[in-house]
């Protein structure tokens, strides 16, 4: 209550605009003449394509090829509109300082040198949070931002997603940016991703994202002040491989979508004392050393893909002493030596699920769990929460690894057996009785069976 009776009338009403879509404070002008130019001392901004459309427009506007033509007509009527709308107001705007400036545009109604425009606008104000997603039909060209970006000096946070040309000079100062997201844009030159990451001596938040022909060869990381990261590889990315050295990191996310098994670009990453979770996505090779560096997560989320070349040597020389919860994926990979090797080296596990839909490998017999004699120290004392999320083709493997942990967690308080819904119901009921039958060495153990819909990877997504 101090606090706003602290605020002047007008302040307390330009607070109050900022809570609104651009658009409905901008139409709050014609109120009457005190409210006419209150708008624009609104400190966010806000033009978003999609508030303009219906959802299922945006979806065939964007996805199906030969876009009906009447749709493209209306489509850039509207989109006109918003971008006279843009052009009139924004320079009318007199907020001394924009905390946030966000564009999200799509249609071919709006080209690069608006986006210039508006952002040397928002810059000219301070800006303290910017974030353009530009989207471009192929062969168009990028949008270019204006260079007095790279000496903002009020920017907090920079989020550049799509069609955006980075061109980062040789001499730069962003001393405020804490946050700093980069999603399959493309870079003027070989340098300048590298450029950026090197001068940016306060950043907590990064996210790249890079695409084929994204124009980036060498990709290091080294920033002490680093609490997430967020990094992904699209197919056919070129590169002369990766170095990750960050070691206040708490959150980091790896994603490798890249199926080239040409390609022998490495990822290096150095040790990460202070990570609580990370999210692992790729290909089996080389992943214990990846692994290697992220021995202090609470929270592993790992999904190993195509790969078939069984990484079998694994040592007991590995620990994760914090680790509480492991969510392991496969898909058409070997897996079972892996992950005795992790079960082996988590003391700690309480929560345990298992993935393997779409498997489709030829038998795994790194490890034949029915026959497995040796038990991990979380079976025995720590693991509580078990869940096998398989699809309609029931794994064997699966349905044995399931038989071993409920035969030897000792403390399991629920086992969650969950099935593709396309799975034969006589064959739901033959796996049920045949799990019930191998009784859990837990007494108190709850079962549940279900059957699900979705495609179970929603810790990926
Ligand atoms: C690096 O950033 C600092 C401040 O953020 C700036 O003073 C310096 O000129 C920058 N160096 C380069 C090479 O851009
Ligand atoms: C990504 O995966 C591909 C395919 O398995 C592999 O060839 C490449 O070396 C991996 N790249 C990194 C950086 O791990």
């Amino acid at each position: 209550m101090d606090k706003i009776s602290g605020f002047s009338d007008d302040e307390l009403l330009v607070k109050i605009l900022s809570f609104l879509p651009t658009k409905d404070a901008v139409s709050t002008s014609t109120l009457s003449k005190r409210w006419k130019f209150l708008w624009m001392r609104v400190p966010k901004l806000e033009y978003d394509e999609n508030s303009i459309y219906p959802k299922e427009f945006y979806c065939q506007y964007m996805f199906i090829e030969g876009v009906d033509r009447r749709k493209r007509i209306i489509a850039s009527g509207k989109s006109q509109r918003m971008r006279r709308f843009i052009d009139r107001n924004l320079p009318l705007h007199i907020s001394p300082l924009i905390e946030s400036f966000r564009l999200v545009l799509f249609t071919e109604v709006f080209q690069p040198q608006d986006i210039k425009l508006w952002v040397e606008i928002a810059i000219s104000r301070c800006v303290e949070e910017l974030s353009v997603t530009f989207t471009r039909f192929k062969g168009k060209p990028n949008a270019l931002l204006p260079s007095s970006l790279y000496t903002c000096k009020s920017l907090v946070t920079l989020k550049l997603k799509k069609n955006i040309l980075v061109d980062v000079p040789h001499v730069f100062c962003l001393p405020s940016l804490k946050t700093l997201h980069l999603e399959l844009v493309t870079y003027a030159d070989e340098e300048s991703l590298q450029r950026l990451l090197t001068n940016c001596s306060v950043l907590e938040d990064l996210v790249v994202e890079r695409h084929q022909g994204d124009n980036v060869r060498k990709f290091s990381v080294i920033i002490p002040t680093l609490l997430s990261l967020s990094f992904t590889v699209w197919s056919g990315c070129s590169s002369d491989g990766y170095m990750i050295d960050t070691p206040s990191l708490k959150y980091f996310k790896y994603k490798n979508l890249s199926k080239s098994t040409t390609s022998t670009s490495l990822i290096i990453v150095k040790n990460m004392p202070k990570l609580e979770e990370a999210q692992i996505f790729t290909a089996g090779h080389n992943i214990k050393k990846l692994l290697q560096s992220l021995t202090s997560v609470k929270l592993l989320s790992l999904l190993v893909a195509e790969d078939n070349t069984a990484e079998a040597v694994y040592g007991d020389d590995v620990d994760f002493n914090k680790l509480e919860h492991l969510n392991f994926g496969i898909r058409n990979t070997f897996w079972s030596k892996l992950l005795f090797w992790l079960l082996n080296a988590s003391p700690k596990l309480r929560d345990f699920k298992f993935s393997d839909q779409y498997s489709r490998v030829t038998m795994d017999t790194l490890v034949w769990w029915n026959q497995l004699s040796s038990v991990p120290q979380c079976l025995l004392s720590s693991l509580q929460t078990f869940e096998w999320s398989g699809d309609f083709f029931l794994s064997v493997q699966g349905k044995d690894l399931a038989k071993y942990i409920l035969r030897n967690s000792c403390f399991l308080k629920t086992a969650t057996i969950s099935l593709g819904s396309g799975l034969d119901p006589q064959k739901h009921l033959d796996l049920e009785t045949e799990i019930r039958l191998s009784s859990p060495s837990s007494p108190t153990c709850n079962l549940v069976f279900n059957q699900h819909w979705d495609l179970g990877w929603e810790f990926w997504i």
